[in-house]
């Protein structure tokens, strides 16, 4: 997608990865709007980039129900949504609190498609858009001390690439982001707070999880949405689990090829969420 005035919308883009992709997508060209929880932090950098910022709590149905089109409403058409606002938690499964596992579910996976069904029926009646998710090298592996998240964030994965699968024969592109520990807020929780202290350890001694800076993972996910790439995994190392991961999916993707999705996908070309 050529980004030069295109509009994008980034949830989770008061602080971290999704910050530095709003950051990122303004210097190419984009008009930013963002939705996340703390108002004033989300308003700075909003107003740094000339954007729009939607302060939102995404636990809200009322907050999510009707969310694209009063961003639409006041700041036009989306052509990209980066569903990319995410919380962790690492604590063993046995002991997590079941409001925890409710928001996870809600905030990792239900909104990202709750959002997709609100925004896509546009998208595909104006002819362009992209999809970005930010899921996880935890949605391609199993880390004791992430049983929720890997859950939500496998979840996500899937839902995006079956959802890349039914816009098949449309001009509607999907990048799943998928990175490994990421210098954020939320890394630094569970580096400091969290379980997975041994299963850290171990990674560690086999070098196994260098942290990436959100600045990096935004310039790659820019560069994904320039080019429909469907994927930005990192690190570079893992990348034999990220393939195998991916291999059931683009076997099945290889069988359906001569199968025709898009009427399938257009009509009804219903607009209610
Ligand atoms: N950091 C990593 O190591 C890592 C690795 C792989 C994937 N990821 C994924 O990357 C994405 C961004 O994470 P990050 O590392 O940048 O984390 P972060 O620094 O904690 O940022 C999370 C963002 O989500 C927003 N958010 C949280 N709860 C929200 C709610 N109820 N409503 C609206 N917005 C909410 C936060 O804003 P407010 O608090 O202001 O609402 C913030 O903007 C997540 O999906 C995460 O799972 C992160």
């Amino acid at each position: 997608m050529q980004l030069n005035d295109a509009h994008v919308f980034i949830t989770g883009g008061s602080r971290g990865i999704g910050e530095a992709m709003a950051r990122r997508f303004a210097a190419g060209g984009a008009r930013v709007s963002l939705a996340a929880r703390s108002a004033e932090a989300l308003g700075a950098v909003a107003a740094d980039l000339d954007g729009w910022s939607f302060p939102t709590d995404l636990f809200d149905d009322t907050a999510v129900d009707g969310l694209i089109e009063r961003v639409e409403a006041e700041a036009g058409p989306i052509d990209v949504l980066v569903n990319n606002a995410g919380l962790e938690t690492s604590t063993w499964f046995h002991q997590v609190d079941p409001a925890t596992i409710r928001n996870l579910n809600r905030l990792n996976l239900e909104v990202p498609m709750l959002l997709t069904r609100q925004v896509l029926p546009g998208m595909l009646a104006r002819g362009r858009g992209h999809l970005v998710y930010t899921s996880s090298l935890a949605g391609a592996s199993s880390f004791p001390g992430l049983a929720a998240y890997c859950g939500t964030k496998a979840g996500l994965t899937n839902f995006a690439s079956t959802v890349r699968a039914e816009l098949r024969d449309h001009p509607v592109g999907v990048t799943i982001v998928a990175p490994g520990p990421v210098d954020t807020q939320m890394w630094d929780t569970i580096e400091e707070e969290s379980d997975m202290a041994p299963v850290l350890e171990r990674l560690r001694k086999l070098q196994l999880i260098p942290t990436a800076k959100p600045e990096k993972i935004a310039k790659r996910t820019v560069a994904a949405v320039e080019k429909d790439r469907r994927h930005v995994r990192s690190p570079r190392r893992l990348s034999t689990t990220f393939w195998l991961n991916e291999s059931p999916r683009r076997l099945i993707e290889g069988i359906l090829s001569g199968v025709p999705l898009g009427a399938a996908v257009t009509e009804p070309t219903d607009t209610t969420t």
